[in-house]
């Protein structure tokens, strides 16, 4: 019984009653503590100044709707109307010289993983009602850290750190791109991200990559080190 709200709040987001492309909701990612933009504008780009638009963050389990930004002709959650929900307080920001071109994107600053969820960008009272859905993903990987932990004449052991929710995939590349032997990664968890460490030892000069993958959420990045041996 307590799945079904859910249920239907994820057909409605798949059926994507207004979203930007017409295939469910529009998926933004981003690292913990950096700061985001969500979009909504309106593709007939008018002027919005004096309209009213209202983000919302949909209830995780039992809780209610998060008040995220309201905007009202001029009169919004950071010069003086009340009502915003007390984690976003101080946060959120929208853009004042887009407006004019049916911009009612904001900025989130300082994510935390508790601010992954579905929003919804709503126009109430434009002559059809237009509603935005948008999945925001705290969580993606950084560039993993690369350490070269020992280094003798013809061998070196390398170290890549990755962190990331989901859990990353992480893995060692040579140049030409194929996959290096590794040992067990080592993982834990930590503030709600998984940190993963892989250690590689190579034997001959080349430039080396560690790639950080989260399939689910289409996210991929890398970082490289350049090894200098002297036997080849
Ligand atoms: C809306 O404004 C934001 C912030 O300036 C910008 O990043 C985004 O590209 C704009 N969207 C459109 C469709 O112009």
């Amino acid at each position: 019984m307590e799945l079904l709200p859910v249920v239907c709040l994820c057909l409605l987001t798949r059926c994507g009653i207004t979203s930007a492309d017409g295939n469910g909701p529009a998926v933004v990612t981003v690292e913990q503590d950096r700061d985001v933009i969500l979009p909504c504008s309106l593709s007939t780009k008018e002027n919005i100044e004096s309209k009213l638009f209202d983000w919302k963050k949909a209830a995780q389990k039992d809780g209610k709707n998060k008040e995220v930004f309201f905007y009202d002709a001029g009169i919004h959650y950071n010069n003086g109307r009340a009502g915003q929900s007390e984690e976003f307080k101080g946060r959120v920001f929208h853009f004042p010289g887009e407006l004019k071109h049916g911009n009612a994107s904001i900025i989130i600053r300082n994510t935390k993983m508790a601010d992954s969820g579905d929003y919804t960008c709503v126009f109430p009272h434009l002559q059809t009602r237009q509603t935005f859905h948008i999945k925001l993903v705290v969580g993606a990987a950084p560039k993993p850290n690369i350490e070269n932990l020992d280094q003798t004449k013809d061998r070196a052991l390398l170290q890549c750190e990755a962190n990331g929710n989901p859990q990353p995939e992480v893995e060692w590349r040579d140049s030409a791109g194929n996959k290096l032997p590794a040992e067990e990664p080592h993982v834990s968890q930590r503030d709600g991200r998984f940190f993963i460490s892989l250690n590689a030892a190579v034997n001959k000069t080349d430039r080396y990559r560690c790639v950080a993958t989260q399939k689910n959420i289409s996210h991929q990045i890398y970082a490289e080190t350049f090894v200098h041996l002297n036997g080849q």
